[in-house]
């Protein structure tokens, strides 16, 4: 079949074809774990004809005409070790890259799916059903959102990392094995690493000894899924096919307020202080949004501004203020400042 009448078979079968309900579980069921620790998840979009390969070529290639920072392509190959900047992008034919996807030893991600009606329109139904399963409204505490398809070859592994937003991960087609750790277990993810990925080093979070052992780890195929919480450490091995999972990814008022407060604690880390974690102390939590408030410079209208947007102007108040109090700037081992395309958050 020609590429463009494959792609129009299969949108005729999606037409309309949204299952009814599409998570299997009852009101108010994750509202206990959401956005604490992970947890399985079951669902109905298990092979469904909207990611089907020719219909995803599609959607790449009209993403890709849109911006292109919405498709990224990358080797397939990479250790749970890596750095996100070690793994090289692919030159690949998209179209090519996506359809033969068993055999390129790539890593497909395609972002802001939902500027495709049909794509939205599920976004749409899970963030509802969401809703009522977490008792959370999270049209309303939302701040940021976006859906991601992520396409992988047999073998393709995704390194160990963190992420600022929450996700629910879908599996597709194929299968995998994703682990992921408590995002409050600090001998797994240490303080001083979740300041520096808020202070713009994505792959600040690393892998260690204790990591494998501490991990809930999610076998996936068609029709599981997982939700992973902000700044739960995770890691991924794809299985013997190739692998197709849908996430939806979004950040919240909650995770936004507590990542200023880390930006805050990095910079008086790297004035030698030992900043208290959010959450210990209401006053000092308070201190730091306002300090953060003041040096913000008005709303943040993307994730990309929303986490770094405060940072530079942080680190020259923060030289101020270690002038003042008689302190020194510890030499900086930060990886300056991050593109929006950069650390593509692969799952
Ligand atoms: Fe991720």
């Amino acid at each position: 079949m020609e590429r463009g009448s494959a792609a129009k078979a299969a949108r005729e079968r999606t037409a309309g074809s949204m299952p009814s309900k599409i998570f299997n579980h009852k009101k108010d069921e994750f509202a206990d774990k959401f956005n604490v620790l992970p947890f399985a998840v079951s669902h109905n979009l298990g092979e469904h004809p909207l990611f089907e390969l020719p219909r995803l070529a599609e959607l790449a290639t009209t993403l890709w005409e849109m911006a292109a920072g919405k498709v990224v392509v990358q080797e397939g190959s990479a250790d749970f070790g890596n750095r996100w900047d070690e793994i090289p992008n692919k030159a690949l034919s998209l179209i090519k890259g996506i359809r033969e996807i068993e055999q390129t030893d790539a890593w497909v991600l395609l972002k802001s799916i939902q500027e495709d009606p049909e794509y939205r329109e599920c976004i749409d139904q899970c963030l509802t059903e969401l809703s009522e399963l977490t008792s959370v409204d999270l049209k309303k505490e939302i701040t940021w959102m976006d859906g991601y398809i992520f396409i992988a070859s047999p073998g393709a592994v995704t390194p160990h990392h963190i992420d600022h937003e929450s996700n629910f991960l879908l599996q597709i087609h194929g299968d995998k094995s994703i682990n992921v750790c408590d995002p409050y277990d600090r001998s797994v993810l240490f303080e001083d690493e979740i300041e520096n990925y808020y202070a713009g080093d994505l792959s600040a979070a690393k892998f260690k000894p204790a990591s494998q052992e501490k991990a809930y780890v999610f076998p996936m195929e068609p029709g599981k899924g997982v939700h992973i919480p902000s700044k739960g450490p995770h890691w991924v091995r794809n299985g013997g096919h190739y692998s197709v999972s849908f996430s939806i990814n979004f950040c919240m008022r909650q995770t936004d307020v507590r990542s200023r407060i880390y930006q805050c604690n990095h910079y008086l880390r790297k004035l030698s202080f030992e900043p208290t974690p959010p959450g210990q102390s209401s006053m000092k939590d308070l201190l730091k949004l306002m300090a953060t408030s003041r040096l913000s410079g008005g709303r943040a209208s993307n994730k990309f501004e929303l986490l770094r947007k405060n940072l530079k102007r942080l680190d020259r108040a923060s030289r101020v203020f270690g002038k003042v109090v008689g302190r020194r700037v510890a030499p900086s081992t930060d990886k300056g400042a991050v593109s929006e395309n950069e650390g593509a958050g692969r799952s």
